[in-house]
């Protein structure tokens, strides 16, 4: 049996959806930008980093994890959603080691893109300039936890043909960190350091003799800026 139609509101317009459908995937069909970081269009949802968080009826709820419901009221902006989402991307940059100007991903990097479009300047939080590691020892994919931002698309994605992922959080708390998992480090093939590297919306996972296939100026962002007005996301 297919799940009723609900109708709801996103920005004062009426949308109609099948229950269950998250609030993210019916702005995306309908060319309404609400930043991401941590979705991927098709895969269960985490609501890891809480980019998408949008106002519900009122409340703050992250976009990717809610689904439509009758009667809801999606505002998908304001000052203080601005400001909220604005204040993640401070914490993740403070929180991390993030050196663009030297980063491979630079133009291809979901994080750097959203950082200009918000115009990070100085992050209100203190730098941590945390002690972290890269692990190199695989043949085809470069590990850099500096640039990591514990979104768990990795983890999530890139899998072999028996769902077994290539990737796993090892430690807890503030140590916690990306794997690659050592039983599946020998099956990783070329195609899948590419996924990997690929999937990840910064430069924590790179392929190792795959540096700038893309020349700069004409990746990603450098051509069409994330959420552009066109309304495309463009991931
Ligand atoms: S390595 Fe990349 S994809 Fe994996 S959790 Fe870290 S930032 Fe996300
Ligand atoms: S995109 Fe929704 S929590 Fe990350």
């Amino acid at each position: 049996m297919n799940p009723p139609i609900v109708k709801f509101t996103i920005d004062g317009k009426e949308y109609l959806a099948a229950a269950g459908t998250y609030i993210i995937d019916v702005a995306r069909e309908s060319g309404i930008f609400i930043p991401t970081l941590c979705n991927i269009p098709g895969v269960k949802p985490r609501g890891a980093c809480r980019m998408c968080t949008v106002s519900v009826n009122g409340r703050f709820m992250a976009a990717c994890t809610t689904p439509a419901s009758d009667g809801m009221e999606v505002r998908t902006s304001s000052p203080e959603l601005e400001d909220l989402r604005r204040a993640i991307l401070e914490v993740m940059f403070v929180e991390g080691n993030h050196l663009c100007p030297v980063c491979e991903k630079s133009g291809n990097c979901d994080l750097q893109a959203l950082a200009y479009r918000y115009q990070i300047m100085v992050p209100r939080f203190p730098f941590q300039f945390p002690h972290r590691t890269i692990d190199a020892a695989n043949p085809r994919l470069v590990k850099d936890h500096n640039r990591c931002i514990l979104c768990k698309r990795c983890i999530r994605t890139v899998k072999d043909a028996k769902g077994r992922s290539f990737f796993a959080f090892r430690r807890r708390g503030h140590k916690i960190e990306i794997s690659i998992d050592h039983e599946m480090a020998d099956l990783m093939t070329d195609e899948i350091a590419g996924q990997a590297a690929d999937i990840c919306p910064t430069g924590a996972l790179l392929r190792k003799e795959g540096g700038y296939r893309i020349p700069i100026a004409e990746r990603k962002y450098e051509k069409v800026a994330i959420g552009a007005p066109d309304g495309t996301d463009t991931r």
